[in-house]
């Protein structure tokens, strides 16, 4: 994104505050909506604004806060300005000033408001342009709560808080959104004039709006429709509420795309989703961190699905869970998983692989056509081309301090319930009988069976019970 004045920015948030109602341990900042944390969201749309600095000003579970913050590999470089006591967004953003050089464009925000997009407060920076005061705000139906925008016809003169506002002033349904951009060595000049003689006795960040008319500064209102983007989150209902607003946007941005989703009420993105044509994503899914979704691939209801890429073609039955976490997962072309499959970091799944219901796979590559259709475990393992691994084996792959690999090479055979004690390797084309505990390397072609010899002893009398006496 390009902007279209030349003064550097620099980024304040508004992170100190309490969020008394949200009735958590968790600092409000760090509650999760679409799987991130609020303020994370706020630090994503900053990056986009290519800001020459940021300043989160922390207070309430700073110690909780401020290390999400300065994570290495952290969007932006972020300074953590903490304010103790919280006495109000003024006196909020006064603590940030000394780390605020003079010859920027301010842009406060605030770390409870998620949404807001990159390209409206490009907009809200234009129409500062360097030297107004530009903000940005929203007509509510209700505006209750929300400092009112007093205007002198077309020109703002006044932002005043419910608490403090008139009658008249309540009846006004322009209101101010909490953000703002603003000239710094101006702000820094207003700031220093700010009391805290109101009704709540704070210092109001607000009150730098009177300022800027006394100084003859001129103050612009950049108003917008989308609700969305200036929500403020206070409580458990209004995350969640937002939370479905944002999901369904999501839902119908994929949509607009090709995507056809069975109910895009019930679909859930906590991540990013890059989906080929013709794909079908029936109910109650969740998917998180990056996934994607080749052409015609068709994901059944109930799938948990995160950092997995899934081939051309490939079906996902029901209640499938995939999470490839750092290693990823990959599925190919055709294969066929679930229901009820689990894959796990690692699993790499050629073209027509089938997994089957309670099949677990981690860390394991198959090739193409390999088969493990029940109840089974492949860990640590390279399966060939067109192996069948029977009902209820598992590869042992731990010997209770190391891993190690089993490989079983192409055409292989596995029966069921069989126990392949790594590490270990079973020729192409070889059988291991069901039952079996294989513990030694099989050459190729063989067929290895390994377990307890059947006894059978004719005409034998079961116990019976003894009479009572
Ligand atoms: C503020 C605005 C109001 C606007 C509304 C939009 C002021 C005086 N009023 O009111 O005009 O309509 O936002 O939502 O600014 N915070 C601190 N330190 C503090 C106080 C607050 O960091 O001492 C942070 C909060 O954590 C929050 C943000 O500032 O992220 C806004 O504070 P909040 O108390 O919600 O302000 P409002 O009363 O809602
Ligand atoms: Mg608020």
């Amino acid at each position: 994104m390009t902007r279209v004045d030349s003064k550097p920015v620099d980024v304040v948030v508004m992170a100190a505050g309490k969020g008394t109602r949200m009735k958590s341990r968790v600092p409000k900042v760090l509650q999760r909506l679409a799987g991130v944390p609020l303020v994370q969201h706020v630090l994503n749309t900053a990056a986009q604004l290519q800001a020459r600095s940021a300043v989160v000003i922390t207070g309430h579970g700073a110690d909780q806060v401020e290390p999400l913050l300065l994570a290495p590999g952290q969007v932006l470089a972020v300074q953590c300005v903490r304010q103790e006591p919280q006495l109000g967004t003024g006196h909020a953003v006064q603590q940030a000033l000394p780390a605020l050089a003079d010859d920027g464009i301010v842009v406060i925000l605030s770390g409870d408001v998620p949404l807001t997009q990159a390209d409206t407060l490009q907009a809200l920076i234009a129409q500062c342009g360097g030297d107004k005061l530009a903000l940005l705000t929203i007509d509510f139906a209700d505006p209750t709560g929300y400092g009112r925008i007093v205007r002198d016809g077309p020109k703002v003169q006044a932002i005043v808080e419910q608490k403090d506002a008139s009658e008249a002033q309540r009846q006004i349904n322009e209101v101010y959104s909490g953000i703002m951009a603003v000239p710094a060595r101006q702000l820094k000049a207003w700031l220093a004039r700010l009391d805290n003689k109101n009704a709540q006795g704070e210092y109001y960040l607000t009150d730098v709006v009177k300022f800027a008319v006394a100084d003859g500064v001129s103050v612009v209102a950049h108003k917008i429709t989308d609700a969305l983007q200036v929500a403020g989150i206070n409580s458990p209902v209004q995350l969640a509420e937002l939370e479905r607003a944002h999901q369904l946007r999501e839902a119908h941005h994929l949509m607009e795309q090709g995507v056809r989703l069975k109910d895009p009420g019930r679909f859930d993105l906590r991540g990013q989703l890059d989906c080929a044509q013709d794909v079908e994503i029936d109910v109650n899914c969740v998917f998180e961190g990056r996934v994607s979704l080749g052409e015609g691939v068709k994901i059944g209801a109930n799938c948990v699905i995160a950092n997995c890429r899934i081939e051309a073609g490939a079906v996902i039955h029901p209640f499938t869970h995939i999470d490839g976490e750092k290693l990823g997962v990959s599925v190919g072309e055709g294969a066929l998983i679930g229901p009820f499959a689990r894959l796990r970091p690692g699993a790499q799944l050629g073209a027509e692989v089938h997994i089957g219901n309670f099949v677990e796979v981690k860390n394991s590559t198959m090739a193409q056509g390999a088969k493990a259709n029940h109840l089974a475990y492949l860990g640590d393992a390279t399966v060939g081309e067109r192996v069948n691994y029977g009902a209820g084996s598992i590869t042992a792959n731990y010997d209770g301090a190391n891993k190690h690999r089993t490989v079983i090479e192409a055409d292989v055979h596995i029966g069921s319930n069989c126990v392949l004690v790594a590490p270990v390797t079973i020729g192409a084309g070889g059988t291991v009988g069901g039952g079996s505990t294989i513990t030694k390397s099989t050459e190729p072609g063989a067929l290895s069976v390994a377990r307890g010899k059947q006894v059978s002893i004719a005409n034998w009398a079961r116990p019976a019970k003894k009479p009572k006496a």
